[in-house]
């Protein structure tokens, strides 16, 4: 039997993203029968806000109980257990298993023992694909499609997961720039901006904020995007700009993480 795990998105085509994004329609005008019985784990080897409480969220409205595991050192990981063990005890209970872990490569090595689908949460400086999933899903909201657009890429492009996936997917198709000197003279025009902090955590260091300068040079109708948490890259008077899309992105992200659980439950 095939197993639909989620790793990456470097496989799905044009054509895939398009069929997603109207499934996702239909989860945000409230039509699905929901799944009984089924019960899905969170497993969180890192913090989370956003990805593990929509996942919670979404689980519970497509029917399923949730399993959260969202401090491991109050799991037999603490005792040394290896992820591949704390996988196949998780899949003796559930469903499917959303992971998020520090190491590149951990969904990948989970996918490869897992009897049930292995939902990548992010793997260390890895990929993110359910956060492309709902930033694609956003941009296409915005711009009805997400080929031929041009994204500049401001922040920590070296060791942002959000960036490393959804870069991935969008230079099949579209025009992007990582963007290693934001100075004002030199931000590319583009349709998408997508602002990334720095990943501390992995190693990185410096800082990258949007001025009051940068903010007046943006094209009038281009969005502005943030996978979140922010730190100082986006003042917060930008919040109720009409380009500022930040929190439409974490609210398409529920409907994109039932359709992924529901086609898999
Ligand atoms: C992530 O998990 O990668 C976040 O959504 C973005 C971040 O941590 O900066």
């Amino acid at each position: 039997m095939v197993i639909n795990h989620l790793v990456t998105l470097n496989t799905w085509n044009l054509r895939e993203f398009n069929r997603f994004f109207k499934t996702v329609d239909e989860f945000k005008k409230g039509r699905f029968m929901p799944h009984m019985n089924k019960i899905i784990t969170n497993l969180f080897y890192e913090p989370s806000t956003r990805t593990s409480s929509s996942f919670y969220a979404a689980a519970k409205k497509v029917g399923a109980d949730v399993i959260s595991i969202n401090n491991v050192n109050y799991s037999s990981v603490a005792k040394g257990e290896t992820l591949e063990d704390t996988i196949r005890t998780l899949a003796c209970y559930s469903q499917i298993i959303v992971l998020r872990h520090p190491e590149i490569g951990a969904a990948k090595r989970a996918a490869d023992i897992s009897p049930v689908p292995i939902i990548n949460a992010g793997d260390g400086a890895g990929e993110h694909p359910t956060q492309t999933l709902l930033d694609l899903y956003t941009i296409y909201k915005n711009f009805g499609k997400i080929e031929d657009l041009k994204i500049a890429f401001i922040g920590d492009n070296k060791n942002s997961r959000t960036v490393h996936s959804l870069g991935n997917v969008l230079e099949k198709c579209a025009r992007v720039y990582y963007c290693d000197d934001y100075s004002v003279d030199n931000i590319p025009e583009a349709d998408i901006y997508y602002l990334t902090r720095v990943q501390k955590e992995r190693g990185s260091s410096g800082s990258y904020e949007l001025t009051k300068e940068h903010i007046d040079k943006l094209p009038k109708n281009c969005i502005v995007m943030h996978p979140f948490p922010r730190n100082e890259e986006i003042p917060q008077w930008f919040d109720n700009d009409p380009r500022a899309k930040y929190f439409e992105q974490m609210s398409n992200g529920l409907y994109v993480r039932m359709a992924i659980l529901y086609e898999r439950l």
